[in-house]
């Protein structure tokens, strides 16, 4: 599905992204790594809003360099944010309602796609009314999910679900990712490493803007490495 090989971008001159290949299939991937190894500047990459200095992004075959996020976001491909942005004046329905309207494969079925959506997150659906600057984090981070889920997407990537979320929420995000991923691929990024890899299939381990490590869910959990400087065993 989506294929990276030798990727180099960054800031100015500050290269952050030194020569990566990743790829994800029908699966489950999540990209760890410390802050600033540049996982954020990666998925930017991939979503265009990021500019490659070399290498290649392609998705099913067809290069993707170039493309904005919008067309990302037809051709399948669908982002949340590490920083939310969500419409914190407009209510969780509009919202929702807001990650489909403008996709051509998604717009026509947005009734069906919210009734999924309150099945998957409950409390979005008690909730369909509130403006969503007025609830809580946990509870805007099950919107961006589903937001970007309205669009019908076969790649979710997310960066960083779990941050700033107390411990009950994060179980449940990971819960949450791990039913979607029998119906969407999933890039997901990642400091909680010890909760994440529950809910994926394979992962990376990006240092410095290279990839260290790459291995199953069960490799990583037992790697020296990731051992050491992710689980703090
Ligand atoms: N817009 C920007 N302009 C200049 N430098 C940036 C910008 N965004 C990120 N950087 C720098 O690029 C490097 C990688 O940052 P990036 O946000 O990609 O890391 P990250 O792995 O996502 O970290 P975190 O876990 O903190 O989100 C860091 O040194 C950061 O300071
Ligand atoms: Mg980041």
């Amino acid at each position: 599905m989506l294929k990276i090989q030798g990727l180099e971008c960054g800031y100015g001159r500050m290269k952050v992204i030194d020569g990566v290949s990743l790829e994800i299939g029908n699966e489950s991937v999540g990209l760890f790594g410390p802050n600033g190894a540049g996982k954020t500047t990666l998925i930017n990459a991939v979503m265009g809003m990021n500019k490659p200095w070399k290498g290649s992004i392609e998705l099913d075959g067809t290069s993707i360099v170039g493309f904005e996020t919008h067309v990302m976001a037809r051709k399948g491909v669908a982002l949340v944010p590490q920083e939310r942005e969500l419409f914190p004046g407009m209510s969780v329905e509009d919202n929702l309602r807001l990650g489909a309207v403008y996709i051509p494969h998604a717009k026509d079925s947005i009734q069906e796609q919210m009734e999924a959506m309150f099945a998957l997150f409950p409390i979005l659906k008690e909730r369909r009314k509130q403006l969503a600057g007025t609830m809580s984090g946990g509870q805007q981070r099950m919107v961006a999910i589903a937001r970007a889920l309205m669009s019908k997407p076969k790649l979710l990537i997310l960066d960083e679900p779990s941050l700033g979320l107390q411990p009950s929420i994060v179980a449940e995000v990971f819960d949450v990712l791990k039913e979607l991923k029998k119906t969407v691929s999933i890039l997901v990024t990642e400091q909680n490493v010890r909760e994440s890899l529950k809910s994926i299939d394979r992962g990376y381990v990006l240092e410095n803007g290279k990839i260290v490590l790459e291995d199953t869910a069960k490799g990583l959990e037992t790697n020296p490495h990731v051992l050491k400087s992710y689980l703090g065993l």
